[in-house]
């Protein structure tokens, strides 16, 4: 083990304070350390392994990709993006989707998007963005620039120009910042990253609202809580809402590297064109198949369904355990990404140190917070082997 961590520590880029451990494989929602040590999976990559780790069809899908072609730029057409392309813009109900590697390479996209829409529209402008106060969006230039963590954006100053930032859930602060420049609000419909901060089906309606009266266009993150994670395939889907544009990554290729932003008629129409915007990798042959395999398992198998049911168990259990410990201040969260607030004196990333030793993986987030996002297709079982872990941690 200490051999991978002198290694990884002598060659990588220190840009995160890893945890002592070196993981090997993964099976079902279980990791597997070098020295054979198995975890209970809490964290599924930072919510990416939405199906688990041993998907039959995922990984014969995978394998057989990889056998036939991994790449061949976006110069040509490739049969498996093809796939993916339909079944994502059906199943999202928007119009055109774009491939990109990553979440924040959809942040991105979607930034030049809108910026595009207004200069077709209006012409050349000091245009406005309204971002919001502890939200995550990515770590490149654009993405940071609409991300509300000041410790993350100063270093890296000047960013964007013309971004503002309202406080979250209160539609008043949101109001006030708009004015004849605004072109666009971007927000997640659950703050993962910025303390598991639900957006209320109030506000997510009225922030639509504001945009249709504004002809401002709306951009909803769901990088961290779509593809299932909160039991629709968007959350915004719940809602009836209708975004014009929608970023999503992480759980939409389980574990393959790919993003999308996706957007509706009038944008897909009225923004990016040939010339405007490219990646080398984005809309893969492996990457497609990943996103069509994910779709199809997501309706073979009844994921939404099944993360519904078990959302109820995983609910319940946690809010017994929030009775039980008077250092428990709140349950956050919705479906499968939750969040339980600790008390300032009770650090939370002891907790999270402790339940790895505990052969359990959690995550944390802003303001104190535990945080789980466990593969979707966790049983009760595993709720309960988390729970005695946890409380063992504790
Ligand atoms: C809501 C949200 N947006 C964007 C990102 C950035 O995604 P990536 O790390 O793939 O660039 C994240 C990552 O945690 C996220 O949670």
């Amino acid at each position: 083990m200490n051999k991978y961590i002198d290694t990884v520590e002598e060659n990588i880029l220190k840009t995160y304070n890893r945890m002592p451990v070196v993981f090997e494989r993964g099976e079902e929602v279980y990791l597997y350390d070098t020295e054979g040590n198995k975890y209970l999976d809490f964290v599924s990559g930072i919510g990416v392994i939405g199906l688990g780790y041993s998907n039959e069809e995922f990984i014969k899908n995978i394998q057989d990709q990889a056998s036939k072609l991994l790449h061949t730029s976006n110069l040509y057409y490739n049969t498996a993006i093809a796939e993916a392309s339909e079944k994502l813009v059906k199943v999202s109900g928007m119009t055109k989707v774009f491939f990109t590697n990553s979440g924040a390479e959809a942040i991105e996209g979607a930034l030049k998007v809108v910026k595009k829409y207004a200069y077709e529209k209006k012409g050349e402008g000091n245009y406005e963005v309204i971002a919001f106060e502890h939200s995550f969006h990515g770590r490149t230039l654009g993405a940071l620039s609409v991300t509300g963590n000041e410790a993350y954006r100063k270093p890296f100053m000047p960013l964007l120009e013309g971004v503002k930032f309202a406080a979250y859930n209160n539609i008043d602060s949101v109001k006030k910042l708009i004015n004849k420049d605004t072109i666009a609000i971007i927000l997640e419909p659950i703050q993962g990253e910025g303390g598991v901060n639900v957006g209320t089906e109030e506000f997510l309606k009225e922030v639509e609202k504001i945009c249709n009266e504004n002809d401002i266009l709306l951009i909803l993150d769901e990088i961290q809580c779509g593809v299932g994670r909160t039991g629709s395939f968007y959350r915004f889907q719940k809602f009836g809402i209708k975004p014009d544009v929608v970023t999503s990554a992480k759980a939409l290729g389980n574990g393959i590297a790919v993003g999308a932003f996706l957007v509706n008629e009038k944008l897909a129409d009225h923004s990016l064109k040939p010339g405007d915007h490219g990646t080398t990798y984005g809309g893969n042959p492996m990457a497609g198949r990943a996103v069509s395999t994910v779709i199809d398992i997501f309706e073979k198998e009844d994921i939404l369904g099944h993360v519904n049911k078990i959302s109820a168990y995983f609910e319940d259990r946690l809010k017994d355990l929030a009775s039980e410990y008077d250092f428990i201040l709140e349950l956050k969260g919705e479906g499968l990404l939750r969040g339980l607030k600790l008390r300032e004196d009770k650090k939370v990333g002891e907790i999270v140190n402790k339940a790895l030793e505990n052969g359990l993986t959690v995550a944390s987030a802003a303001g104190n917070v535990l945080r789980f996002l466990p593969p979707l297709i966790i049983e009760e079982v595993h709720i309960d082997e988390m729970i005695e872990k946890l409380k063992k941690s504790f």
